[in-house]
């Protein structure tokens, strides 16, 4: 479906302090690079992270902060894109309790998430009504910036299809306005008569054929008349639809280029593994980590050859090595042509080059904490204003504006 706003991106991640190269792989350097071709927000989910840990809330201030450091350590640039903290913005829990209205419950009980995360936490008490609105939640997140694209791992694609079908639910239930046809009509009436006469054209065509080649057209058309409001532009890509207006649009989930980091012992790097390089490691800490990798248990003296598949240190050569350096290390480990902190080297060499510039910047973040936490408050209050315009809307269309 249409979204007037598909060049808007949310994303957000939990609380967790510090952050590892799998997240900078897997996700924040995704990030940086859509921050350069989007309208980009992203937001620190400190209330999804309370639906898990209400147990332990001491820790959850601190982790935002260093998290935050670590973003912007990463490249994430407070100057093109808008960051802002989940709880800051009370807006997401007004949005959230109006679709919670509209929202079967049905619906979250079959999110997969909720009965997996129940099981694999099974020593916490899960039964809330929080956890269970932890997707609904999420969809209020999304909605309230009418996001298009949602950068997310595989394991969140169901949250965002069950944004999508609230907001389709949404709008069939409150987008029929009273006059809609006729507020449609004067809207075409100010795109000019040949310009009217393509959209009815194409609408038609749509409509009759099922041709989304004419509705892609028409919505293109739509989104570049300059001379129209956009309440006019969410009627007239409603209407291409057969629909009532599209207050809140369906956004597409963008999936993160798979992006598997290794960790220090062979599995994905995760802190619960404890096999991780954080972004602000020191280089003699990078160094040690990495002298004290596994290698292949088949190389106990120099002159053993060894087999690079079998080695936790190969896979972060795929990561890191330009194919040279790969066939050196092939070639050398299969002959025993090598040690393996020879082979090593490298990959501590491009870690701590890549960690560089991160460490700089969140050292100068660490010195000045009234800096990131002005940072903050101005993307607080970015955020808001978008936020506050979406509620006006959803309010009214929920027959709540009172004067
Ligand atoms: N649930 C997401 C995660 O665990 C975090 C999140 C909360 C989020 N709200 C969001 C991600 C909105 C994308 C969009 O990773
Ligand atoms: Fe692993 Fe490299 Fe040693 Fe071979 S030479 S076992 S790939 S560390």
């Amino acid at each position: 479906m249409s979204s007037l706003s598909n060049r808007r991106v949310l994303s957000g991640m939990r609380p967790t302090g510090r952050l590892h190269l799998g997240h900078y792989h897997g996700v924040l350097k995704n990030w940086v690079k859509l921050q350069h071709e989007y309208d980009c927000f992203f937001f620190v989910a400190d209330w999804h992270a309370l639906t898990t840990h209400y147990e332990d809330v001491r820790i959850i201030e601190h982790s935002v902060w260093e998290m935050l450091v670590d973003w912007l350590a990463a490249g994430v640039d407070p100057s093109r894109c808008t960051l802002f903290i989940q709880s800051q913005m009370p807006q997401h829990a007004e949005l959230h309790l109006l679709l919670s209205m509209i929202t079967p419950l049905g619906w979250l009980e079959r999110v997969p998430t909720y009965k997996d995360q129940q099981e694999k936490l099974k020593g916490k008490d899960l039964a809330t009504y929080g956890f269970l609105g932890y997707p609904l939640l999420q969809s209020a997140d999304i909605l309230m910036y009418r996001a298009g694209q949602v950068p997310v791992g595989a394991d969140q694609v169901a949250h965002v299809e069950l944004t999508r079908e609230l907001a389709r639910r949404f709008n069939h239930l409150f987008g029929r306005e009273q006059g809609f046809a006729e507020a449609v009509e004067l809207a075409l009436l100010k795109m000019g008569r040949k310009n009217a006469s393509m959209y009815r054209d194409l609408r038609k065509r749509y409509q009759e054929t099922g041709d989304e080649e004419a509705l892609g057209t028409a919505q293109a058309m739509v989104r570049d008349q300059s001379n129209i409001t956009i309440g006019d532009k969410e009627r007239l890509l409603g209407s291409l639809e057969g629909l009532g207006k599209i207050i809140l649009p369906e956004p597409q989930a963008l999936l993160a280029p798979e992006a598997r980091m290794p960790g220090l012992d062979g599995q994905k790097m995760s802190k619960s593994y404890g096999n991780t390089i954080t972004l602000r490691e020191t280089p003699d800490e990078v160094v040690r980590k990495i002298k004290a990798m596994p290698t292949d248990p088949a190389r106990v003296r120099l002159i053993d050859p060894g087999q690079p598949d079998r080695c936790p240190v190969w896979p972060l050569h795929e990561v890191y090595s330009d194919e040279r350096t790969r066939q050196w290390v092939q070639g050398g480990c299969r002959s025993a042509g090598i040690g393996c902190l020879d082979c090593k080297k490298p990959i501590i060499d491009a870690i701590n080059a890549e960690l560089e510039p991160m460490r700089q910047r969140a050292q100068q973040l660490e010195a000045n904490p009234d800096v990131l936490h002005s940072l903050m408050a101005e993307g607080n209050a970015a955020a808001r204003a978008v936020a506050e315009d979406t509620l006006d809307e959803v309010r009214a269309a929920m027959g709540l504006k009172y004067r």
